[in-house]
């Protein structure tokens, strides 16, 4: 949620530009760039995409700049709310909320100072040009202490050839280069330029010039910063030829799903096995996506291990208070590990003295850094907002966590990669696709471990096509939904477990009886004649245990998502409002 771009040495412009391109998954409604020419800082910004900027850059030299790609927070997405915002001697990019912004803006007003924007941020700048005499450290020192909510800062100031960054609960990376300096929201956007790189902790501030790094805590005492190698693999953030990120993230789901079962060693199973004692009910936690893998998460653990396991909505377990204490295990579920809504529930677990795991894609996570146990998930980089192969690795991560807390392997963990492949290849996806387009609104239901496969079906045609529709338990239908159903609308149903697909058919019949079409996704030995005979379209999963269903039923949703977003004319990859990592609450 929002990108920061900051680089010290060299040609700054160039590679803040670089970096805000990579970085555009945190937010792309506008973009800017400051640069430090001559003790004059000069700043480009624009409404609308980082490409926006390109054609101004030849107009910025310096060897130090400072750049942005926002998703709004406070104020519409225009250039004069575009970052960074410069006053005085400062520029300032931020991402995150300042929760008292409204009362320092009302001092500083009558101070003297002239707001363009209707940001919260740019109260930053006026505090820097209030608190400075001439000593950069001291007046960052000043102004995150008057700060009050959430902020990563990235601050160019016209007297040096330095950057301050500065840290509260939303991620900021140094990076050291050669013969350059770099400040980052994430890795990805360092990866080939930095060799080495430093993730700030809550409360710190780093300055960083051509040659040096210095980190301090926000009363000003040195601290020690140890870099770690930045890995430079780039393939991640490329296209590959494939047309976009979505596309070629879903076909990177099989190695998705190896990769994060082979990482999933005896250590970790361990320190799980040590955290469970004493646990007598389990609570799985994210958000959007990653929110259906944990109560895919949660059906699965309550029946392997037979205690008590539910999910629940990071942004609600906080806001209604959820019980709980040292009995419970607290796992929770994010891509990028960044989510304001999770960390934060994660860290309100901790404080009630719950055990607290997590399952993230980004090692170098705020929410690792909360739990006691990290259980990682290797899907690789994940540049689409719309979350593909990670929920396929968090669903793998997580059955291997109920494998090993229950002491039994789950059946045919090892051959669901291969599966994964064997469903790229299913027929009558377009077809899908392209049903999905001709509808007024599409309804998906399944039973089980389908239901949350079918909210994540509708979360991904939504997300991305913004073709109106929802998920439902195939039982709940009938009490409410069904009226909306008629010969304009689509149902899609779920249906892997046998147990339950004489029930499910049945709801399909319900539909069909009232004018509305149907669509089926089904393994073989779930589809019976009555339900293939009438089904638009019928798409045909290999049978596979239970448990593991969810990993493969999945993938022809979201495919068909996609190519509905592309029929529509959409881009998957950036859907309007939207942004990847949601670091506010
Ligand atoms: O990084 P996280 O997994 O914590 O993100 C949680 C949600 O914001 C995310 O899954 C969102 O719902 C996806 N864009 C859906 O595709």
């Amino acid at each position: 949620m929002c990108g920061i771009m900051g680089c010290v040495g060299g040609d700054a412009v160039q590679k803040v530009y670089r970096g805000l391109v990579k970085l555009e998954y945190r937010g792309y409604d506008s973009a800017g760039i400051s640069v430090l020419s001559y003790g004059n800082i000069c700043t480009i910004k624009k409404a609308g995409m980082v490409s926006q900027l390109e054609r101004e850059l030849t107009s910025l030299n310096g060897t130090a700049a400072i750049g942005h790609t926002r998703w709004a927070t406070h104020g519409s997405p225009s250039d004069l709310n575009a970052h960074p915002h410069a006053s005085g001697k400062f520029s300032v990019v931020h991402n995150g909320i300042i929760e008292n912004y409204s009362s320092i803006k009302e001092e500083l007003i009558a101070e003297g100072y002239s707001f363009k924007s209707e940001t919260d941020s740019e109260i930053v700048v006026h505090l820097l040009n209030k608190y400075y005499n001439g000593d950069f450290l001291m007046a960052v020192k000043n102004t995150v202490q008057r700060l009050k909510g959430t902020f990563a800062l990235c601050i160019l100031c016209a007297d040096c050839n330095l950057i301050a960054v500065a840290r509260s609960r939303n991620p900021i990376i140094i990076g050291r280069g050669k013969g350059c300096f770099y400040a980052s929201s994430d890795m990805p956007a360092l990866a080939g330029d930095a060799e080495s790189a430093y993730v700030l902790k809550d409360g710190q501030i780093a300055v960083i010039g051509e040659d040096r790094a210095e980190v301090y805590g926000f009363t000003l005492e040195k601290q020690q910063a140890e870099f770690v190698p930045v890995a430079a693999s780039q393939t991640d953030t490329q296209l590959c030829g494939y047309p976009h990120y979505m596309a070629k993230e879903i076909n990177e789901i099989p190695a998705a799903v190896k990769n994060t079962l082979s990482a999933f060693g005896k250590d970790c199973e361990n320190a799980l096995k040590g955290l469970y004692c004493g646990v007598n009910r389990i609570i799985l936690t994210g958000c959007g996506t990653a929110y259906h893998s944990a109560m895919t998460g949660a059906y699965v653990m309550e029946e392997v291990l037979g205690v008590p396991a539910r999910a629940e909505i990071a942004s609600e377990l906080r806001s209604r208070g959820c019980v709980m204490g040292g009995d419970t295990l607290l796992i929770a579920v994010s891509q990028s590990g960044e989510t304001a809504d999770t960390v934060e529930a994660a860290r309100y677990a901790r404080e009630r003295g719950a055990k607290v795991v997590a399952v993230t894609n980004v090692a170098y996570s705020a929410l690792n850094c909360v739990a006691d146990v990290v259980v990682p998930v290797r899907a690789g980089t994940e540049v689409c907002v719309a979350a593909t192969k990670s929920y396929c690795g968090q669903i793998a991560a997580l059955l291997a966590v109920a494998g090993a807390l229950s002491g039994k392997r789950i059946d045919g963990l090892e051959d669901i990669a291969s599966a994964c492949a064997q469903v790229l290849k299913c027929k009558y996806v377009h077809a899908l696709a392209r049903l999905f387009t001709q509808s007024s609104g599409v309804y998906f239901i399944g039973r089980g471990v389908d239901y949350p496969v079918a909210l994540e079906g509708s979360l991904k045609l939504k997300e991305v096509s913004y073709i109106p529709g929802e998920g439902y338990p195939a039982g709940e239908l009938k009490h409410g939904t069904l009226a909306l159903i008629d010969e304009n609308t689509l149902s899609v149903a779920i249906i892997t477990d046998r147990a339950l697909a004489a029930k499910t058919t049945a709801s399909v019949q319900q539909i069909r009886s009232r004018g509305g079409k149907t669509a089926v996704i089904a393994s073989q030995s779930c589809i019976s004649k009555e339900l293939e005979k009438d089904a638009q379209v019928c798409i045909k999963l290999p049978d596979c245990p239970k448990y593991l269903s969810p990993i493969i039923s999945v993938i022809p949703l979201q495919y068909a998502a996609y190519l509905a977003a592309v029929i529509c004319g959409k881009n998957p990859d950036k859907p309007r409002n939207l942004a990847k990592s949601v670091t506010v609450e």
